[in-house]
C-alpha cells in the first residue's frame, strides 16, 4: 500500500530544490554530445495542475515555486529551471508544474534515453499517458529499487539516476544507502543524486556514518533548510546526495543554495549545506 502521493506536494519546497539541481545535473550532461541515460527510480505522474483540489488543499506550492514565479532577479543558474516552469504555463499564470520526467524530457536531445518507475497504479498511468509519443522513453509499474537492477548498467555508459522516494517508510535512510551501493557496484562510473528529508540529529548522523562505510568516493552533500526545526508537521529542509558530480558542480550548486534560502525561508529559519561527504 502506497500512502504517499506527490499530488499534494507538488511544487514545495523540496522540489523547488530538487528540481533546480537536477535541471543544473541534466544540463550538464547536455553539454556532450554523446548520448546519456537517465533513470527515474520514483517518477510521479510528470506534471501536476496547481489548480486542481488535491494541490489546493495544501497549497504547498504557494512557499515553492510561488514564491519563485513573480521574482524577476532570480540568478543565471536557475534560468533554465525557471524557463522550463515557465514553458508549462504560456500564458504567465503559474498552473503548471513539471515533476521531474518532465523537466528530464524537455532537456532531452535525440539520442538520450530516459526509464521512468512508478509503483502507484493511477501515478503510473498517467505518466504513460503523459509520454506516450515519445521515442526512446519507457515507463514501468516497477519498484525503484528493483529498477536500479533491471537497468544498470546502461549501454551509453554515461547518464544520471534520480532516487526520490517518497521516505513514507520509517526504514527509507537505510534502504536508500543499500540501494545506492548495490547500484554503484554495478555502474561505479555512473552519475547518482539521491533526495531526502531532513530528520532528528540521530537520523541524519546513521544516515552519514552508514555512507561513508559504503566506500562510495566522491558524494557531495547539498541541503536546504527553509523552516524552523521545531514545526512538527513540516520537514525543516531537504537533502541531495549527488554521487560523481559533474565538475566545479560544488562552487556552482553554493551560491545557488543560498539565493533559494533567501527566497524561501520562513522568517530567516534554515540555511544551506554543500560539502563533501566523502571526497574524491
Ligand atoms: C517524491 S515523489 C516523486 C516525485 C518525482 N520524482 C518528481 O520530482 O516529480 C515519490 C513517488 O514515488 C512513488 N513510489 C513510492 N514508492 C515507490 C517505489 N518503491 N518504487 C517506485 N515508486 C514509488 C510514489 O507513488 C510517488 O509518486
Amino acid at each position: 500500500m502506497l500512502s504517499y502521493r506527490h499530488l499534494f506536494h507538488a511544487g514545495n519546497c523540496a522540489d523547488v530544490f530538487k528540481h533546480a539541481l537536477l535541471t543544473r545535473l541534466l544540463a550538464g550532461l547536455g553539454r556532450n554530445p554523446n548520448p546519456y541515460f537517465y533513470l527515474d527510480t520514483h517518477a510521479g505522474i510528470g506534471r501536476y495542475d496547481l489548480t486542481r483540489p488535491w494541490a489546493q488543499k495544501a497549497c504547498e506550492f504557494e512557499n515553492g515555486i510561488g514564491r519563485l514565479w513573480g521574482r524577476t532577479d532570480t540568478p543565471e543558474a536557475l534560468k533554465a529551471y525557471m524557463d522550463l516552469v515557465r514553458a508549462e504555463n504560456p500564458d504567465g499564470k503559474l498552473r503548471y508544474y513539471p515533476g521531474s520526467p518532465l523537466i528530464a524530457l524537455r532537456l532531452r536531445r535525440l539520442g538520450d534515453r530516459m526509464v521512468f518507475s512508478e509503483l502507484n497504479k493511477t501515478d503510473h498511468a498517467e505518466l504513460e499517458a503523459l509520454v506516450a509519443r515519445e521515442r526512446r522513453v519507457a515507463v514501468h509499474l516497477m519498484d525503484g529499487y528493483q529498477a536500479l537492477k533491471a537497468f544498470l548498467p546502461p549501454a551509453e555508459r554515461r547518464g544520471l539516476v534520480l532516487i526520490d522516494s517518497s521516505f513514507d517508510r520509517a526504514r527509507e535512510f537505510p534502504r536508500l544507502v543499500r540501494a545506492l551501493t548495490e547500484a554503484h557496484e554495478r555502474w561505479a562510473t555512473g552519475m547518482y543524486a539521491a533526495w531526502y528529508p531532513l530528520m532528528d540529529a540521530d537520523t541524519m548522523a546513521a544516515f552519514e556514518r552508514n555512507l561513508r562505510r559504503t566506500g562510495i568516493r566522491k558524494i557531495l552533500r547539498l541541503e536546504l533548510a527553509t523552516a524552523p526545526r521545531d514545526q512538527t508537521r513540516v520537514i525543516p529542509g531537504s537533502g541531495m546526495l549527488v554521487v560523481n558530480p559533474p565538475w566545479h558542480f560544488d562552487t556552482e550548486a553554493r551560491p545557488l543554495l543560498q539565493w533559494l534560502w533567501g527566497a524561501l525561508a520562513v522568517d530567516g529559519a534554515g540555511g544551506t549545506r554543500v560539502d563533501w561527504l566523502v571526497p574524491e
